[in-house]
């Protein structure tokens, strides 16, 4: 029995993940696949603008785009749009979800207390690895300062409280992470790409790009590149 036939023999474990995942970045992709990996069904709740605004403060992209960039995650089966901030077991058992999973920080309410209490309570809470190195925040601070310091890994880091106090609503709870230290080492590359290696009769379809702040616009060119490729095994025999 191969691992994919041990996991049809069993029941289907569902997961779920909840957030802003606002300017999306490989630090969200690396939370979705180590939750992905805990089970096997992925479904992700994002809070709409109004939740987060009044949890947090607003974020850069609009719900829209945000329930878009989520959608387009390989290891996501389902979003759930509008997903209240603070998680609770009857949103769980609404979707059939075993546990939620998180990264190992602490989300505050506005209240200042867990967002994750109701589900750690009942036991249906899992925590995995947050990257390190990387958050919106962060983000957001390297736009407004324009610096070029995150492409150095030295000990020279950019100015915290500058970049904090301009990248940040005063109600924020997120964390400053410094300088990115995710290396893509050939461990990481497996992980993210699940190992696959293209089958005879693939057609591989080069592109080429900053990918910058990965936003709607390059899911929708990658979008077109999918379907580009359809067409042309359509038309070249
Ligand atoms: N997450 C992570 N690693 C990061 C950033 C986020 O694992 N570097 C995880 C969070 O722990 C959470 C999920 O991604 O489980 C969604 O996070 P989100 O609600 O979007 O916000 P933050 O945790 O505040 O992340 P950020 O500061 O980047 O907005």
């Amino acid at each position: 029995m191969n691992g994919n036939d041990s996991k049809k023999a069993r029941k289907q474990v569902r997961v779920w993940c909840d957030g802003c995942y606002d300017m999306v970045h490989y630090g969200h992709a690396n939370q979705l696949r180590q939750a992905k990996e805990m089970g096997d069904y992925l479904i992700v709740g994002i809070h709409n603008d109004e939740e987060i605004a009044k949890h947090k403060g607003p974020p850069v992209f609009n719900e829209k785009e945000r329930y878009k960039m989520v959608r387009a995650n390989k290891w996501v089966d389902e979003v759930v749009e509008g997903a209240p901030y603070v998680t609770t077991l009857e949103t769980l058992d609404k979707y059939n979800c075993d546990f939620c999973v998180h990264g190992n920080d602490i989300t505050l309410d506005a209240e200042g207390l867990d967002t994750y209490r109701l589900v750690k309570t009942a036991g249906r809470y899992k925590e995995c690895e947050r990257t390190a190195g990387v958050s919106t925040t962060d983000l957001v601070g390297r736009m407004l300062l324009v610096t070029k310091d995150h492409h150095h890994s030295s000990d020279k880091t950019p100015d915290r409280e500058q970049a904090s106090s301009i990248s940040r609503d005063s109600t924020s709870h997120s964390p400053w992470t410094g300088i990115s230290q995710f290396l893509p080492t050939t461990r990481k590359i497996i992980q993210f790409s699940e190992g696959k290696s293209p089958k005879p009769g693939d057609r591989i379809i080069y592109v080429s790009g900053a990918f910058d702040l990965f936003h709607i616009g390059h899911v929708d060119f990658l979008e077109k590149v999918a379907a580009l490729d359809v067409i042309i095994k359509a038309i070249i025999p």
